[in-house]
């Protein structure tokens, strides 16, 4: 046996020693059964060319294909002309890459010994914990974590070898600091940070997950699911036999924006994607809940926007579903971020006010020609002047967080305000006076709806109102900018340049909507071309900060960044690979940040995590045909 201290380190010398000492190829015995019921077992090596696997398969299921790892990289053989049979995953975990997305942050080293384990053979035990929360939290995330690894068993399509030897119980003991947060939700100030270690000893693994939150310790649990894996030849969970890894993430804001108001995703298909972006240690659910064409959240506080705005029974979202989601995000440490937005993007939802004597709540509704009021239609905007709306918007708020609650960000929206709509009716004042007038407003809502207090963070979508003049108006304490601009628009670099908090959704790279084509005839009104998972990845607006560059500049303070998927043209059936993998190349740029750009080992990892998320039930784009998967490093 070899010690702790061999077990580690990566090296293609260390992987075939291991295998020789094991001097075990398998061999096809029998295929047994006609319920595709395969009996395997591992044969001693003999060096001899005539031992090899029998091809008396009765099922035709014995493996093709066999992949050995030389050089560092795994190289795929026919299994009739090898005596190792050793599956693609198996090799990928086993050979040069760590394989883990998004690459963490400190340093990592990993066996390159696998051992059997099974998911029911997992047990949690808690070391320190700084609230009952946080233990609630982790029993309950763990629970989650433990169900994963039993669907993954559940893909596997061979009954265990026996001859693998007896699964390896897994402790997992967990110390979150209890000077640490009490506090399990993802917060603007929660330390993500883990250090995880898996060390053998007799027959148990020993796994230690520590951090200063929930949170980290989650994310724990998500490193250590990416080091067990299904190994399809042996019918059996693998799990690295040793690990250490320390890890935090660069930037904490990591986002991913749906848009349900321009077609409808189900609950499922939400879930779905909070736990894929789980998966990659995503932490913002930004849900665009609203728009000028639907409201499908049904609000009970002011339950007349789904009434007049919804798009029918079957296109809602009830305070349930909302509970459903945003109890799922909060175990895997995501905050749901839901974004109404105001003045502009609304639509019918507001109509009701005169049949409510509440007098007129909007005006452009659905007005034509719409090209002159608004950016796509249908156009709609909120009066500014009318007191009940604020009344509205706090009930709106207020339930809002309720639900969420997410009481430290806040995203007031604040996007495309058309002023000929409102000089229209108003013209006595500028547009831009009544928007700024507006937006204050709105904040005051907000502040009531959150118990007096301001968030910390409250964005806006960058728009003429983030520009100068006016954006010297707006407070840099209250308020941050969502910039979607493109990032060399002069004003996009501006907002970073006077110093306010900042999610960056740059349209030129995160824009996951684009490349689509027009959906309506009268003018162009979409983005082109499609963003490549490449080029998200390799997007690093930040790297371009030059200290001292312009006189009188403040620091950047870049919260994080979202990729924004807007869906004109996207409807359920569709989410997934218009999501995957391109949200994943941007988690791993704002958790990692690594400097180089789309290297072959990002390939290789990310075509990783790719089957992981597949196994999950998430159908994810390829990143190339097959044929590459099955040569590691032959298409790059
Ligand atoms: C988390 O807390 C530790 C210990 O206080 C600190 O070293 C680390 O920098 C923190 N990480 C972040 C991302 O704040
Ligand atoms: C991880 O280990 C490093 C090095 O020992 C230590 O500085 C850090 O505080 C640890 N972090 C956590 C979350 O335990
Ligand atoms: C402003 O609106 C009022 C009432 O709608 C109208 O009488 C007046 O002529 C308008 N003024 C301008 C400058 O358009």
């Amino acid at each position: 046996m070899k010690s702790w201290g061999e077990a580690l380190g990566r090296s293609a010398s260390g992987h075939f020693s291991r295998v020789g000492r094991l001097r075990r190829a398998l061999v096809f015995l029998g295929v047994v059964a006609c319920t595709g019921v395969a009996l395997l077992y591992w044969r001693q090596q003999t060096g001899n060319d005539a031992h090899r696997p029998l091809h008396n398969s009765y099922l035709g299921v014995e493996p093709q294909w066999s992949w050995v790892c030389r050089n560092d990289r795994c190289e795929r053989l026919l299994a009739s002309e090898t005596s190792i049979l050793q599956s693609l995953p198996t090799c990928n975990m086993l050979c040069a890459s760590t394989q883990l997305w998004p690459q963490p942050t400190g340093p990592v080293s990993l066996a390159t010994v696998a051992v059997p384990v099974q998911a029911g053979q997992f047990s949690l035990h808690i070391r320190s914990t700084p609230s009952r929360p946080v233990t609630e939290h982790l029993t309950e995330a763990f629970a989650l974590f433990t169900k994963d690894l039993k669907s993954l068993e559940k893909t596997n399509s061979i009954v265990r070898r026996p001859d693998i030897g007896p699964s390896r119980d897994v402790v997992v003991r967990v110390a979150v600091s209890p000077t640490g947060s009490g506090d399990p939700r993802m917060r603007l100030d929660t330390n993500e940070s883990y250090n995880l270690t898996v060390r053998p000893r007799g027959n148990t693994l020993h796994v230690d997950i520590s951090a200063f939150s929930f949170c980290g310790a989650r994310h724990g649990f998500e490193t250590l699911s990416q080091l067990v894996w299904l190994d399809p030849y042996a019918g059996s969970l693998l799990a690295i036999e040793a690990a250490s890894v320390e890890d935090s993430p660069k930037y904490g804001f990591r986002g991913v924006l749906l848009d349900t108001a321009r077609n409808f995703f189900t609950v499922s298909e939400i879930i779905r994607t909070i736990d894929a972006m789980a998966s990659c240690k995503l932490n913002t659910f930004h849900w665009h809940v609203s728009d000028s064409q639907s409201f499908p959240l049904k609000l009970n506080s002011v339950p007349q926007l789904s009434q007049y705005g919804a798009y029918g029974p079957g296109a809602i979202y009830t305070s349930e579903d909302i509970t459903t989601i945003v109890k799922r995000a909060r175990l895997r440490g995501i905050r749901v971020l839901i974004e109404i937005d105001t003045p502009a993007h609304i639509g019918r939802a507001w109509a009701w006010g005169p049949s409510a004597g509440l007098g007129n709540l909007a005006y452009c509704i659905e007005v034509e020609p719409w090209s002159a009021y608004c950016g796509e239609p249908p156009c709609g905007q909120l009066n500014p002047r009318n007191p009940h709306v604020y009344d509205i918007l706090e009930r709106m708020y207020t339930e809002i967080i309720q639900l969420t609650g997410v009481d430290d960000i806040f995203h007031l929206g604040g996007d495309e305000v058309s002023e000929r709509c409102w000089t229209q009716h108003f013209n006595d004042t500028d547009p831009m006076d009544l928007w700024l007038d507006f937006t204050q407003k709105a904040l005051n809502s907000l502040i009531r709806a959150n118990g007096g207090k301001l968030p910390e963070m409250t964005l806006l979508w960058s728009s003429r109102l983030t520009r100068s003049p006016y954006l010297e108006k707006l407070d840099k304490k209250h308020f941050g900018i969502h910039v979607w601009g493109a990032s060399r628009w002069p004003e996009s670099r501006a907002v970073l340049d006077s110093g306010f908090r900042t999610i960056l959704s740059h349209v030129d790279a995160w824009y996951l909507d684009c490349g689509f084509g027009s959906w309506r005839d009268s003018s162009d009104g979409h983005c082109g071309p499609y963003r490549s998972w490449q080029q998200i990845y390799e997007h690093r607006p930040w790297a371009e900060e030059i200290p001292g560059f312009s006189t009188g500049a403040e620091p950047w303070r870049i919260d994080g960044g979202e990729v924004c998927l807007w869906t004109e043209q996207l409807s359920s059936g569709g989410l997934d690979a218009r999501l995957w993998p391109r949200a994943a190349a941007v988690a791993e740029r704002l958790w990692s940040d690594r400097i180089e750009g789309a290297t072959a080992d990002v390939y290789l990892r990310l075509d990783t995590q790719r089957s992981r998320l597949l196994k999950k039930g998430v159908g994810v784009m390829p990143l190339w045909p097959r044929w590459c998967t099955h040569n590691p490093n032959a298409c790059l």
